[in-house]
């Protein structure tokens, strides 16, 4: 007898819309390391997770709105929730609310597809400009936009006192 090798072939990840009922815990599970990454000293809550899961299921009805997930052969592995927005000065803006790719497919090229998806539906929906915030300490996601063609327009700048009990003049 002779045993049939079957050659494994990997499907390659597909970018898809959230679903709601199958995607909610996989996307809400990444929210730790995407806060903890850019809020340094975040630590998730209940209360956080909560509101956060209702702001998801908000966005899912919002025509305004927009939420794609990355997924490979071992579950949802990457997010980008996408909004469009008004400014002050601007009617129409795309914004990037959230972007993550799992450890497991980083450095391939993921987030740069993520992004591409963004900028096509911004394009359609007739946005003539693409935003989104960064922490400057997260220097992967930094250097990810700016390969993406994100640059620099504002600066938010921080002065830092040390101890908060000392209060001046006292
Ligand atoms: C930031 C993040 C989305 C990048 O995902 P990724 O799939 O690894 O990124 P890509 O593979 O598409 O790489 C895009 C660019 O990032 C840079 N990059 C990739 N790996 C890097 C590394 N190890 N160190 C520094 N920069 C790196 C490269 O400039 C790359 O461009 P290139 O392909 O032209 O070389 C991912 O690291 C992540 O999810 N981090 C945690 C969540 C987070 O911080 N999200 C951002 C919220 S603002």
């Amino acid at each position: 007898m002779f045993a049939v090798q079957q050659e494994e072939t990997a499907l390659p990840p597909q970018i898809r819309a959230m679903n709601w009922r199958t995607d909610r815990a996989a996307v809400l599970a990444f929210q730790k390391e995407v806060y903890e990454t850019n809020f340094p000293g975040f630590r998730m809550t209940v209360s956080f997770l909560r509101d956060y899961e209702a702001q998801l299921r908000q966005a899912l009805r919002s025509q305004m709105e927009r939420i794609l997930v990355l997924e490979d052969e071992e579950g949802v592995c990457g997010l980008i929730w996408l909004s469009l927005i008004t400014t002050m000065v601007e009617p129409l803006v795309g914004y990037i609310k959230n972007i993550y790719v799992a450890p497991r497919r980083r450095g391939e090229g993921w987030a740069r597809a993520l992004l591409e998806e963004a900028d096509r539906w911004f394009q359609q929906n007739g946005c003539p400009k693409a935003a989104l915030d960064a922490t400057i300490s997260n220097e992967r996601a930094v250097q990810t936009y700016l390969r993406a063609g994100y640059v620099p327009a504002r600066y938010r700048m921080e002065k830092h006192y040390g101890s908060t009990n000392q209060i001046a003049g006292a």
